[in-house]
């Protein structure tokens, strides 16, 4: 089990408590996956010099809004004002873009680099930080993933982080033409900045 106490200005409540409210809004398979990627998160930022505990929060929190029903996530885009095109859009983008409104609300963590984290964390942005990268790659190479090409890409994680954001980017591009979705334009911006 990990034992990290959370310094005061990032997280200002128990690391008990956090995992009690975001075992509450998931399913217990979905939470054995968000201890998991919290687990290669805290790897990935040993390896690549980023504070344990930003890792640990971007983790546990990064997935708290994905069982959420649209509804929900209509009403934040409302409320706080943000862009309305993403109405056109679904659960897999609004849970983190969309998803770190409630995360402030709801569990209080307003550390911003947490929260951007969290947004990027499906779609990625052209500018992310070394926060960003982890958690966009601790999601995809967490140790229940079993897709073609993980281990060659969980590697590449620990080898040349920015390298992975691409593979996974152009992996997730693919996937996404082969089966005929829609591509959020975040992604291709994602795509440009990272693919070479
Ligand atoms: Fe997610
Ligand atoms: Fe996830």
């Amino acid at each position: 089990m990990t034992e990290i106490d959370y310094q005061m200005h990032i997280y200002a409540a128990s690391r008990a408590g956090l995992l009690e409210k975001i075992a509450a809004a998931m399913s217990a398979k979905r939470f054995e996956h968000v201890l998991r990627v919290e687990e290669m998160a805290l790897r990935l930022a040993e390896c690549w010099g980023v504070p344990a505990e930003l890792a640990s929060l971007a983790a546990l929190v990064h997935d708290y809004a994905k069982e959420r029903p649209d509804a929900d996530f209509l009403l934040v885009i409302e409320q706080e004002g943000l862009d309305p095109t993403l109405r056109d859009w679904g659960n897999n983008v609004w849970h983190g873009v969309v998803g770190a409104e409630l995360v402030k609300s709801e569990l209080g963590i307003m550390h911003e680099e947490i929260l951007d984290a969290m947004r990027q964390h499906t779609v990625g942005a052209a500018h992310m930080t070394k926060l960003s990268q982890i958690l966009y790659m601790a999601d995809y190479i967490e140790l229940g993933r079993t897709f073609p090409g993980v281990e060659e890409v969980r590697a590449l994680a620990f080898d040349d982080l920015a390298a992975s954001v691409g593979w996974q980017t152009q992996h997730t591009l693919k996937y996404l033409i082969e089966k005929s979705v829609p591509v959020y334009p975040g992604t291709l911006t994602t795509y440009n900045a990272w693919s070479v």
